[in-house]
Order: C-alpha cells, then sequence, then structure tokens
C-alpha cells in the first residue's frame, strides 16, 4: 500500500519522539512491502515562530492532501503563563481538529505485564484494564460561543452540541462495543446540564439498533472516582470533549506512565494519530523522552487502513522492549537506560 503521511512533530519532545516512530514505521513497510511518503509540515509554537501561526494554511493543505497525519506534541511554557499572548499554539491543535473535521478521540488505557507495579494505583485493581475512550473532539465548550462582558469582569464559555454531533461519536462508540466486550458506558452530567441530557437522550435512542449492547449512563464526577477505583470494570466510554479531556488524563496513569498511551483522531475523510502526552519542554532537544506513546499511535494508524499484522508487529516489539528494559530513564528505575534515539533504533531494528 502507498500512504501520503503528513508529518508534524510540533513542539518540545515532538520532533525527538516523531522521528523514532517514522524508523519504526520505516522498518515496518521495508518488511511488509509498504511506500511510505513523509510529508513534514509546521506546526505549534515552532510554527508561530517561523511564519507567525500556529496551523498555517501549507500545513492544512498537506494534511487534507494526505492519507493520514502522524502527530508529535504541541506547547511552549512562553505561552502558558500569558494569558494576554494573542496567538498560542494550542488554537492551532484546535483548528486543526475543527478543519480537518477529527471528531472522535480514540484513547485507550491499557497496562502492560512488565510495568504493572509503576502505577501507583495497586496490582490488583489495575489488572486487567484494557478500556477505550471515544471522546468528542469537535463541539462542546471548546468551540462555543466566548467572550467578556462587564468590561472585562464577566467572562463566559457556552457549551453546545447537537444531535447529529451526538449521534456520529456515539455511533463509533456502538460499533466499537460491539467488537469489544459489548459494554457501553455514557459519561455525562444529565443531573445538571442540558447538553448532558441531549447526549443521555440521544443515545437511549440509539440502544435498540444495536441490542447487544449493554449501555450504562453514568455522571462524570462518579466515573472520575471509579475510573481510579476499578477501571477494570469499564470498557468503551464515550463522552463529550472536556469531560474526555480531563478523563483521559486520568486514565492515562492507570498505565503507569503517561509516555506510554496512543491516540487516534478520527475523522469523515483523514485521521490523526498522536502521543497523548504534551510536549514536555524541560526535556526537548535532551534525547530521553519516552518514544513510546508515539510509536503505539503509529501502530493505531496502521490499524486505521486495517493493516493489523503490522500494528501488533509493533506492539509485539514495544512489549519486548518493555520486557527487555530497552527503556528510556522515566521506565529505568534507576537502572540502565537507553536514550530516546536509542530505543528507536532497537526497535526498528527488531522489527
Ligand atoms: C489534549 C490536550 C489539548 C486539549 C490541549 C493541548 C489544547 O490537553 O489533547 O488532551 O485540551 O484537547
Ligand atoms: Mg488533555
Amino acid at each position: 500500500m502507498k500512504l501520503n503521511i503528513a508529518l508534524l512533530a510540533g513542539d518540545g519532545i515532538g520532533p525527538e519522539v516523531i522521528d523514532q516512530a517514522v524508523k519504526v514505521c520505516d522498518a515496518v513497510a521495508k518488511k511488509f512491502n509498504h511506500d511510505l511518503n513523509w510529508r513534514p509540515a509546521l506546526t505549534g509554537a515552532s510554527a508561530i515562530d517561523a511564519v507567525g501561526d500556529p496551523y498555517p494554511d501549507e500545513t492544512h493543505n498537506i494534511c487534507a492532501t494526505s492519507d493520514a497525519v502522524l502527530f508529535g506534541a504541541i506547547g511552549h511554557p512562553k505561552y502558558d503563563n500569558d494569558p494576554s499572548a494573542k496567538v498560542r499554539p494550542e488554537q492551532g491543535l484546535l483548528r486543526m481538529r475543527q478543519k480537518l473535521g477529527l471528531f472522535a478521540n480514540v484513547r485507550p488505557t491499557f497496562t502492560f505485564p512488565s510495568l504493572i507495579d509503576k502505577s501507583p494505583l495497586k496490582r490488583e485493581r489495575i489488572e486487567g484494564t484494557d478500556l477505550v475512550f471515544l471522546r468528542e473532539l469537535t463541539g462542546g465548550i471548546y468551540f462555543g460561543k466566548r467572550g467578556r462582558k462587564d468590561n472585562g469582569d464577566t467572562a463566559y464559555d457556552t457549551c453546545t452540541y447537537t444531535r447529529k454531533e451526538i449521534q456520529r461519536l456515539a455511533k463509533k462508540g456502538f460499533e466499537m462495543a460491539e467488537k469489544r466486550s459489548k459494554r457501553l458506558c455514557c459519561v455525562d452530567k444529565a443531573n445538571v446540564l442540558e447538553s448532558s441530557r441531549l447526549w443521555r437522550e440521544t443515545v437511549q435512542a440509539m440502544e435498540k439498533d444495536y441490542p447487544e449492547v449493554k449501555v450504562s449512563y453514568e455522571f462524570v464526577d462518579a466515573v472520575a472516582m471509579r475510573l481510579v477505583q476499578w477501571p477494570s470494570e469499564y470498557d468503551v466510554l464515550i463522552t463529550e470533549n472536556l469531560f474526555g479531556d480531563i478523563l483521559t488524563d486520568e486514565a492515562s496513569v492507570i498505565s503507569g506512565s503517561m509516555g506510554l498511551m496512543p491516540s487516534a483522531s478520527i475523522g469523515e475523510n483523514i485521521s490523526l494519530y498522536e502521543p497523548i502526552h504534551g510536549s514536555y519542554p524541560q526535556a526537548a532537544g535532551k534525547d530521553i523522552a519516552n518514544p513510546l506513546a508515539t510509536v503505539l499511535s503509529a501502530a493505531m494508524l496502521f490499524d486505521g487502513f486495517n493493516l493489523s499484522e503490522e500494528a501488533e508487529a509493533i506492539r509485539k516489539v514495544v512489549n519486548e522492549s518493555l520486557s527487555e528494559g530497552i527503556v528510556t530513564e522515566d521506565l529505568a528505575e534507576g537502572g540502565k537506560s537507553y536514550k530516546t534515539s536509542e530505543v528507536g533504533d532497537w526497535l526498528a531494528s527488531h522489527i
């Protein structure tokens, strides 16, 4: 298969972890006879520095005319403590999600047998955890009307959802649940929010089309609690944008490290694959960041084209690297650790 892949390394450790994913993908392409054409483009703070825009039109054109996007990380500390900054790297990410129509953010949480004791949660609580969040990504409070009034002394952000937006996300959730354990949890705040009541009503009306799927409805505050109490009780969870943002960071610690969790953002025409961690600016350029979340995101990319053997090959070498201790310093517990680039080389050569 020939694939054109837009390559958005972004900021901080983005370029280093992306390099490792490219090495691994190229090794997979060689082994399975695929032709990968990488198309680098600017995004984030580095794009602001270069052309004054975190998601330049040229980058959008490259993404929109590719088969998939592989993305590193976005963000720079110089913007974080400056609420008055006119252009922010994150705006690039949000504009990209909206312009590419990436409405469903798939964020799995699973455990690695060799890392189970790295989790801050007890082994008996997390063993067997294998859940996936489907976070709505192009609606809700992230994209609602916002502003200031009363001379700037009052601020507001609004959360709006349409039935259609909820249906297309929920459809993905039902389909995923059908292929997994047939359990779906709809996470909302329907005891307070009108938009949540529309979520619940819409998902309830879809239940009859998926008779095998057992749906539960839970409030977001309760899920925040139960997620760290009994994570293995969940399978597929669907939720709106902001709840999903918060809960997926929480879920990522179950696996023991945020440096491990991949994600996919699915659109009607194109999908984007990225690690769920941020740009980790303190580590930028030091060749110490953990590349596995990005490498596992590349595995999801192959899955996206139904190339499951290729995806499995990547997951297999990642597991081998973990059990053989070929790990970056965040996972080495003071023992021998490897550089980001060395882990990438090891993975590529073992493919
Ligand atoms: C994420 C991030 C982004 C979000 C930020 C960087 C805008 O936290 O992908 O979860 O809030 O969606
Ligand atoms: Mg987030």
